[in-house]
C-alpha cells in the first residue's frame, strides 16, 4: 500500500501575511489526517517563516524549483542544500518551468539527482501539452520525460521519487483529466516505464500524483483510482477549505 500524498503548489502567489494566514488555517485541520502525507510548496521567501510555523506538525514543506549545482556563480538561483535546510520536498520539472524557463529533461534529471543526494524528496512533473495530446503523442511524451528525468538513478534511490502526472491542458484550466484518463496514463504508461527501468518492487512503491485542476469536487473520484496516489494541487491549494477537503478526500478514498 502506497501512502497517498497531497501537495499544494502555491506557484507565485500570496503575500507573506496571506501565506501565514493560510498556514494557520490549514494547521488544525490537516494535522490530524495522518494517513495522508501532506505538504505545501510556497514561494522561496516564505520557506523560513512557514517552516517555523509547521515545525512538529507533520505537514511537510517543499520548494517549487532549485538548481542542481551545490554553489557558485548562478545569480538568482537556489542550491539543493539551501532548500534542504527548510524543506523535505522539491517540485522539479513543472510544465511552467519547462515552458517559460526552458528546462529540458536533462536539466530535470540533474535536479532530481541533486535532490536525492541531499535527502530531499523530488516531485518530478511530467505531462503532455494539448497539441501533443491531440496528436496522439501522450504515451511518447510522458515516457520520454519519465525515462530521461530518472536516467542513471538506482532502483533503491528512485523509490523516494514522487511522479506528478500533470497534463498541461488540465493545468489552471478548470478542465481536469477524467479519473479514468489519469488512471490510464498512470497504470499503462508511467508505471510500466518505472517497472522496466527499476523493476517491479520499486515501480509498485513509487507514488504517482495527478495534477491539473484538482479541486474538492473531483478529488474523490480521482483518488478512487488504484494508481492515483494523491495530487499536486495548484489553484485549489490557495484556499484552506478546498485544500483541506482534497486531503480529506485522499484519506477517505485510500483507507
Ligand atoms: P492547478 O495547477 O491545480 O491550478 O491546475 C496544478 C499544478 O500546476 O501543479
Amino acid at each position: 500500500m502506497r501512502t497517498p500524498f497531497v501537495a499544494g503548489n502555491w506557484k507565485m502567489n500570496k503575500t507573506g501575511e496571506e501565506a501565514r494566514l493560510l498556514v494557520s488555517e490549514l494547521l488544525p485541520a490537516l494535522q490530524p489526517i495522518t494517513t495522508v502525507e501532506r505538504a505545501i510548496c510556497p514561494p522561496f521567501p516564505y520557506l523560513l517563516p512557514l517552516a517555523n510555523m509547521l515545525k512538529g506538525s507533520g505537514i511537510g514543506l517543499g520548494a517549487q524549483n532549485m538548481h542542481w549545482e551545490a554553489s557558485g556563480a548562478f545569480t538568482g538561483e537556489v542550491a539543493p542544500a539551501m532548500v534542504a535546510e527548510f524543506c523535505q520536498y522539491v517540485i522539479l520539472g513543472h510544465s511552467e518551468r519547462r515552458a517559460y524557463f526552458h528546462e529540458t529533461d536533462e536539466m530535470v534529471n540533474k535536479k532530481v539527482k541533486a535532490a536525492l543526494a541531499i535527502g530531499l524528496t523530488p516531485i518530478m512533473c511530467v505531462g503532455e501539452t494539448l497539441s501533443e495530446n491531440e496528436a496522439g503523442l501522450t504515451a511518447e511524451v510522458v515516457t520520454r520525460q519519465t525515462r530521461l528525468g530518472l536516467a542513471g538513478i538506482s532502483a533503491e534511490e528512485v523509490s523516494r521519487v514522487v511522479i506528478a502526472y500533470e497534463p498541461v491542458w488540465a493545468i489552471g484550466t478548470g478542465k481536469a483529466a477524467t479519473a479514468q484518463q489519469a488512471q490510464d496514463v498512470h497504470a499503462r504508461i508511467i508505471r510500466p516505464v518505472l517497472r522496466e527501468m527499476f523493476g517491479e518492487t520499486a515501480a509498485q512503491a513509487m507514488r504517482i500524483q495527478y495534477g491539473g485542476s484538482v479541486n474538492s469536487k473531483n478529488a474523490a473520484e480521482l483518488f478512487a483510482m488504484p494508481d492515483i496516489d494523491g495530487a499536486l494541487v495548484g489553484g485549489a491549494s490557495l484556499k484552506a477549505p478546498e485544500f483541506i477537503a482534497i486531503v480529506q478526500a485522499a484519506a477517505e478514498a485510500k483507507k
